[in-house]
């Protein structure tokens, strides 16, 4: 099949890039490389564009025909969300809406999304299934919200077939090393805990260790890139063999610590996590662990990386082989 993927120079869309390639199929990418980088479109076509910009994303899909869109474009910061609602608005729910409407207009075709688990907010109870109430608490989970009842409403007004991916944290890098997570500025645990023990920030930053958890810190779901990209593809063959629309999680189902990272990747490494202790940040939950039975059931989703240990391996690769090749 030909896959229209946007945000394909970013972390998650790179590495969904590379797997649909691997299974043979034809990939374009549409960026506008505002947090992407040129140098991670290995495995595509690439059409430099906005997805605000509806007049560029019909011709590009006029031009391509793909079967289907993977949709990663976004802005992905909780706290510059809080910040700056306006850039969230604008570019996650103006921008996915004009994807729906270069689809109404060009022809509908199966489009899977990036949600998240914002979307839950502080959730009732854990592991968390799609059932529980959808109450997000900031700016992010909001417009990754309205992104879904925009879908449902394009579904029943135009026949879309959409699917959204809610993702718990996406983790880890390519295992052949050759994409990986690169963010500027990077908000993600594992990264800032390699860059740490790079010397490239002073300390990581812990928020909170006395939760209501085993170590007192926040546990979360970490789920490989790999295993998302794989979930992406399964979701897009649902949608183009007319089953239904739905919004599903992706997660492994395993609650990891923040203590616990820190040990993972001291004895991957070697070497000693400097960090320094910080009051709660406002938002954050104790547990946000994923219970991923539909995704595995409906999907026939299999993440290959349950243990942290190999997520934060391939993380620590990719961490050396870039930008910090003074650390090894
Ligand atoms: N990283 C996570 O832990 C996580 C968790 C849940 C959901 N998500 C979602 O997954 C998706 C991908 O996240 P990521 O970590 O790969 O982010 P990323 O910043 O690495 O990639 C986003 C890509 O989208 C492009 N982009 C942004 N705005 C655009 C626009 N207006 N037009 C065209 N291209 C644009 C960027 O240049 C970049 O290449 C996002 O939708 C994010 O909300 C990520």
């Amino acid at each position: 099949m030909k896959v229209l993927v946007t945000g394909g120079a970013g972390y998650i869309g790179s590495h969904t890039c590379k797997y649909l390639a691997h299974q043979g199929h034809e990939v374009v990418v549409y960026d506008n490389l505002s947090t992407g980088h040129r140098e991670l479109i290995r495995w595509a076509l690439f059409e430099h564009g906005d997805i605000r910009d509806l007049a560029r994303l019909r011709a590009v899909i006029r031009e391509h025909q793909p079967d289907g869109i993977i949709h990663f474009a976004s802005s992905i910061a909780v706290g510059e969300s809080v910040q700056d609602p306006g850039k969230y608005y604008e570019n996650n729910v103006l921008g996915s809406l004009r994807i729906m409407q270069a689809l109404q207009e060009e022809g509908v075709r199966p489009l899977v999304v990036s949600g998240t688990a914002a979307v839950y907010g502080l959730p009732e109870s854990v592991p968390i299934t799609e059932n529980v109430s959808l109450s997000p608490i900031n700016p992010y989970g909001r417009t990754k919200l309205v992104m879904e009842w925009m879908l449902q409403d394009f579904a029943t007004a135009h026949a879309l077939p959409w699917f959204s991916l809610r993702y718990f944290n996406a983790a880890g890098a390519d295992p052949d090393g050759e994409t990986g997570e690169w963010h500027d500025p990077e908000t993600h645990l594992i990264p800032n805990v390699l860059r740490a023990i790079c010397g490239e920030i002073p300390a990581l930053r812990l928020f909170g260790d006395d939760y209501d958890t085993p170590d007192g810190t926040c546990i979360r779901d970490y789920i490989h890139v790999h295993d998302l990209a794989s979930a992406h593809s399964l979701a897009l063959e649902h949608l183009l063999a007319g089953k239904p629309a739905t919004a599903m999680n992706l997660g492994t189902g395993n609650g990891i610590s923040v203590k616990e990272i820190l040990d993972t990747a001291q004895a991957v490494t070697g070497k000693k996590v400097p960090y320094t202790i910080e009051g709660r940040r406002a938002g954050d939950p104790a547990r946000l662990v994923a219970d991923a039975t539909q995704a595995r059931q409906i999907l026939n989703w299999t993440p290959q990386y349950t243990g942290i240990t190999d997520i934060i391996e391939t993380a620590w690769r990719w961490h050396q082989k870039t930008k910090r090749k003074h650390c090894t």
